[in-house]
């Protein structure tokens, strides 16, 4: 087990949260880090902290990518890369159970094809690694059970988890090792409008040292906290008892939706 350190990294969602305390904890480790995000002024602002450690590659990982430019961009940045850790994401809510189907489109563009998205760009310089390669998603541990108001969210990280299943099988014959990492709380912009309970929420620095441990074991599930985890993959294996007793308390939705 290498501590990670003297790679070349690149971190989508950097700009902010999660993927921003990763680039600062592995910048610091000693890493070679490329930031991503849309946000070129907080990416600049990481980078100047950490001169020569962090280079910024902005990119929107949306429908509009042009996967041919974004690739020449990061080949202009590096001819390899040992690690990927996918944190882009965003969060919507169904809150009427209104179904509208843009709203679905927008979450799973960023949150499942995003990461389609930067392991398209991503590969070629994985398979130039110095060290054995590593490809990290940051999911979520929703996709445990059916959480009210997250068809939309959930389900973009559920296709996540899939997709990461099949790549560990697809990849059985080659050298990358991949990681599906599962977290609960952590307090950034994205859960700063939830307006419900969040147990056991951590910081985001504290979430990054975690996860930095997990990858430097090559680990491929890492969900965390493990307060939260197990109760909720309890939860999953013996899902009738929540649908039937937790489900009914947890839902806003008490009657039809109004219809057009
Ligand atoms: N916070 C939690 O409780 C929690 C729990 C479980 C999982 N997660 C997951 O953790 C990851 C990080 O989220 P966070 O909590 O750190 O939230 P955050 O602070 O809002 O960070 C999200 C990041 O994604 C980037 N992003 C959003 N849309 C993008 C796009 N179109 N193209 C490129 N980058 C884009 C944002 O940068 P720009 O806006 O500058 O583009 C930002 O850097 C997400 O995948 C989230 O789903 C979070």
């Amino acid at each position: 087990m290498s501590k990670i350190t003297g790679r070349c990294i690149w971190i989508t969602g950097a700009s902010s949260g999660l993927g921003r305390a990763l680039a600062e904890q592995l910048a610091h480790a000693g890493n070679y880090v490329i930031v991503s995000a849309r946000s070129q002024a907080a990416l600049a602002q990481l980078a100047a902290q950490y001169p020569g450690k962090i280079k910024v590659l902005p990119i929107d990982l949306g429908r509009g990518l042009d996967l041919s430019e974004a690739a020449s961009k990061l080949r202009e940045i590096t001819d390899y890369l040992d690690m990927v850790i996918c944190a882009a994401g965003i969060c919507e809510y169904e809150d009427n159970l209104s179904f509208n189907p843009q709203m679905y489109e927008r979450t799973f563009d960023i949150n499942f094809f995003g990461v389609v998205r930067t392991l398209n760009i991503a590969l070629p310089l994985l398979k130039n690694a110095q060290l054995r390669p590593q490809f990290a998603v940051v999911s979520s541990l929703s996709t445990c059970v059916g959480f009210p108001r997250a068809e939309a969210y959930g389900a973009s990280k559920a296709a996540l988890n899939y997709f990461m299943r099949s790549l560990r099988t697809d990849l059985s014959h080659i050298p990358m090792d991949l990681s599906l990492i599962r977290p609960g709380f952590i307090a950034t912009q994205l859960v700063k409008n939830n307006d419900f309970p969040m147990p056991f929420m951590m910081s985001a620095a504290d979430a990054s040292e975690y996860i930095i441990k997990k990858l430097q074991k090559r680990q491929f599930a890492i969900d965390f906290p493990k307060r939260l985890s197990w109760p909720l993959e309890l939860w999953g294996f013996f899902s009738g008892p929540w649908y039937k007793w937790i489900a009914p308390k947890l839902t806003r939705i008490h009657d039809w939706p109004q219809f057009r």
